[in-house]
């Protein structure tokens, strides 16, 4: 599998209502952070989580974090 595309080397913060969600994995989604299905046809597959209450999270745009979807820092080393 080829390396993701980077997004962007800074995370994405985001407030987020209780529900299913799927991060990109890909880096091709035009609805960064969150999949759009640009990765149909590659072996990539979007992360998917749930939240049972309303959050604000930093989520990995640079599609390298260990703790995906959210970031872990490992953007400050590309
Ligand atoms: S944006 Fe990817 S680890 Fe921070």
């Amino acid at each position: 599998m080829g390396k993701p595309f980077i997004t962007a080397k800074t995370p994405a913060l985001v407030t987020l209502e209780p529900g299913l969600f799927a991060w990109c994995s890909c880096g091709k989604s035009n609805t960064q952070p969150f999949c759009d299905g640009s990765h149909n046809g590659t072996k990539f597959i979007p992360v998917l989580f749930k939240l049972a209450e309303k959050q604000e999270a930093w989520l990995c745009q640079c599609k390298q974090s260990k703790t995906p979807p959210y970031c872990d820092g490992t953007h400050k080393s590309l």
